[in-house]
């Protein structure tokens, strides 16, 4: 369930902002989205110019966009450790969040989560007081009505997510389905994200809780940068 609104141009400022971060000879993680995306482009034309990285995409789309744009890929079991990852966000609330619009949320916390430092890219509409928006949660095919009840249970209403150009529900990079849990305002994500975690036959969940180093958003005419 992607966000709506969100200027581009904002996006952009944020994406090719945190860019800059990127130095040479550093394994960079590669989030998915349209935020990210900048960020993505902004890394291939350092990389024409000179600049010597290899990337980790975190979803087919990040992968695509990588190669088309000449960023030499490699993946986590080929590297000892990952430098920095860049990735956006569907909410944020301080330095928690909420991601998984584009259901690409498992292997970006796999990813995002291995890195030294991870910076979160956004436009302002993302930022929230309090998490929000139904979590994503990316299940195991045969576990979906297991899932239903135990997310029931802890006081969310799930839906599958469907496709919208496809019959049927929205299948992940991994070969799973997505429910998307709403929980109203999430008091504390900490718990939550534990309690969901804890569900056998949930892949991952889109709750992002203290993982993020910094978040750079992009305004009408700048980037505020919080770091945490
Ligand atoms: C994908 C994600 C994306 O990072 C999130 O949906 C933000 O995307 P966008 O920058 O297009 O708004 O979590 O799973």
């Amino acid at each position: 369930m992607k966000t709506d609104g969100g200027s581009d141009a904002a996006k952009r400022r944020a994406g090719e902002r945190a860019a800059e971060a990127v130095e040479d000879g550093m394994v960079v993680g590669l989030g998915t989205g349209s935020t990210t995306a900048y960020a993505i482009e902004a890394i291939g034309r350092a990389v024409d110019d000179g600049l010597e990285v290899r990337g980790i995409p975190t979803s087919y789309q990040s992968r695509r966009l990588a190669i088309d744009v000449g960023i030499p890929l490699t993946a986590l079991d080929e590297v000892d450790a990952v430098d920095l990852a860049i990735d956006g966000a569907d909410q944020v609330a301080g330095g928690d969040l909420i991601k998984g619009g584009g259901a690409a949320h498992a292997r970006e916390k796999l990813v995002d989560s291995a890195a030294d430092r991870f910076l979160v890219v956004a436009d302002p509409s993302k930022l929230v007081d309090r998490l929000e928006r139904p979590v994503p949660v990316e299940v195991l095919p045969d576990a979906r009505p297991v899932v239903e009840r135990r997310v029931r249970d802890a006081g969310g209403e799930p839906h599958l997510r469907a496709a919208e150009r496809k019959d049927g529900p929205v299948v992940t990079d991994n070969g799973n389905l997505v429910l998307d849990c709403a929980f109203g305002e999430i008091d504390d994500p900490g718990d939550l994200s534990a309690r969901l975690s804890a569900i056998p036959g949930v892949v991952e969940h889109g709750l992002f809780v203290d993982l993020a180093d910094a978040t750079y958003v992009g305004t009408t005419d700048g980037v505020d940068v919080h770091r945490y």
